[in-house]
């Protein structure tokens, strides 16, 4: 064993990889990328390598490291947790879920006007399934909507309402699938309309379904739907970081009202400030029935995730003991992170810091698009940006570009002061060019100025060998 273990230590980087391609399932997102990196180290908006190359990460593992890597506070309690209490059994109470369930139910009741509850569970997807499960305990339906582009997990559930076919084609017949409705991507109207002019004839088009049961979503005598629920994400994470017209969701919520169709609040990616309000949502003056989080509620240490639903969905009469429930759901050094986070949060001035850093981040880069025609859209709400890389109309989806910058920031040969720096970037979209930004909330000015000449030096490069 000890052997082993000193021969582990010598591996280079190739041996590593050689191992990682005959002992690794490639079924995760790992080869998605050519480069392929082995880091050791993380720190603040940064990951090293080996060779202690700083790569500058502008996705911090999919907005879940929202607070920066290996924030000190956040370790503190983690370690403090593991002193004391690391292990305990769902089944048994502690105080830091007990705690961490009141503060989130607490703000959220402030904020909306209504009384719920918190269920916890271990990843994003997981917690769809426990929404999936009150929904379904509530309505007595199985049927749901959601967005095209959305993505909700890969559980078996979660992909059923996660638009792409990609997804679900391998693994057989759907009879759950979600009916997908386009999403007000206004850069590429589904509709082929203009922002400016069409008062919203994507939610129009949804509404007429509801005039005739022929259209099948409805018995107009009795005004019941067939579908218990709506599943939405404030903004489409995987979609492109698409963000909707402010009052989009206002409208959406006055058609489920009439129907009592749930609103579903997949707050995954985009909780926990990343937009500027804690929740999402709040940027709409919506209350939705159901909010799912997860990733940045323990920054990305000891996972956990949870949901949260209005009492009458989740008040112990209609959703009693053994509901639903895993093995690691509410797991100590989870929920004693999650507290600190969000006594973290209180204590933040994020409400007023991250829509400013955004704007400055957005302004930065309009000014990249004037001079690169490839930039097709960039757009942001705090720190959630988008970029949306095209061919030179400006329009027309540049996925061979995107993925050029994408592989040559992984390289980590980019120059800055005269230093080597690698560039983490996620891809998302439709039509797989969109970068989509999620930096640490705690970005300066000079850090968004480095990430901006980082990624011009990647454009350039990019474009220089597609030439
Ligand atoms: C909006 C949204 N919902 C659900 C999920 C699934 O979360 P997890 O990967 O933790 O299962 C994700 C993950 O990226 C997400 O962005």
């Amino acid at each position: 064993m000890n052997k082993t273990k000193k021969e582990d230590k010598k591996l280079s980087d190739q041996e590593l990889l050689k191992l990682e391609s005959q002992y690794c399932s490639w079924g995760d997102t790992v080869h998605y990328a050519k480069e392929l990196n082995i880091f050791t180290r993380c720190e603040g908006s940064y990951l090293y390598d080996e060779k202690g190359t700083p790569f500058f990460d502008l996705q911090m593992w999919y907005s879940a490291a929202t607070f920066g890597y290996n924030h000190p506070r956040l370790r503190t309690a983690l370690t403090r947790q593991v002193n004391t209490l690391p292990q305990l059994a769902c089944q048994y109470l502690h105080k830091e879920k007990i705690l961490l369930s009141a503060k989130i139910s607490r703000d959220i009741e402030q904020k909306f006007k209504a009384k719920g509850r918190v269920h916890f569970n271990v990843g994003g997807a997981s917690a769809i399934e426990d929404a999936i499960k009150v929904v379904r305990n509530h309505t007595k339906k199985n049927p749901v909507f959601a967005f095209m582009g959305s993505y909700h997990g890969r559980t078996l559930g979660a992909t059923a309402i996660t638009s792409s076919y990609r997804y679900r084609e391998k693994f057989g017949h759907f009879a759950d699938r979600a009916n997908f409705v386009p999403y007000p991507y206004c850069f590429r109207c589904p509709l082929g309309k203009k922002k400016e002019t069409c008062q919203f004839a994507c939610l129009r088009q949804f509404e007429r379904l509801f005039e005739s049961e022929y259209y099948s979503l409805v018995n107009t005598k009795t005004r019941q739907c067939e579908y218990g629920a709506f599943f939405v994400e404030p903004i489409q994470a995987t979609g492109g970081y698409v963000i909707p017209p402010k009052d989009y969701f206002v409208e959406l919520k006055k058609i489920l009202d009439r129907y009592k169709i749930l609103l579903v609040d997949d707050e995954i990616q985009m909780g926990f400030y990343r937009t500027g309000k804690l929740w999402a949502i709040e940027n709409y003056g919506v209350t939705p029935d159901i909010m799912v989080f997860g990733k940045a509620l323990t920054n990305g240490l000891n996972p956990i995730s949870a949901i949260w639903a209005k009492e009458e969905l989740i008040s112990p009469e209609v959703f009693p003991p053994g509901m639903t429930h895993a093995t690691f759901s509410s797991n100590p050094l989870g929920t004693a992170v999650g507290l600190e986070v969000m006594d973290l949060i209180e204590g933040s001035d994020f409400a007023t810091s991250v829509p400013l850093k955004g704007r400055y981040f957005v302004s930065r880069l309009k000014n990249l698009q004037k001079k690169y025609p490839q930039i097709g859209e960039v757009e942001g709400m705090g720190l959630a940006l988008r970029i949306e890389i095209c061919q030179k109309d400006g329009f027309t989806p540049n996925r061979e570009l995107t993925d050029a910058i994408m592989n040559i920031g992984l390289s980590g040969e980019l120059k800055a002061g005269g230093k080597k720096h690698g560039l983490v970037l996620d891809v998302g979209g439709y039509y797989k060019n969109v970068f989509t930004l999620a930096p640490s909330l705690y970005i300066t000015e000079q850090e968004i100025d480095l990430a901006v000449d980082l990624f011009e030096e990647a454009l350039q490069k990019a474009i220089a060998t597609a030439m």
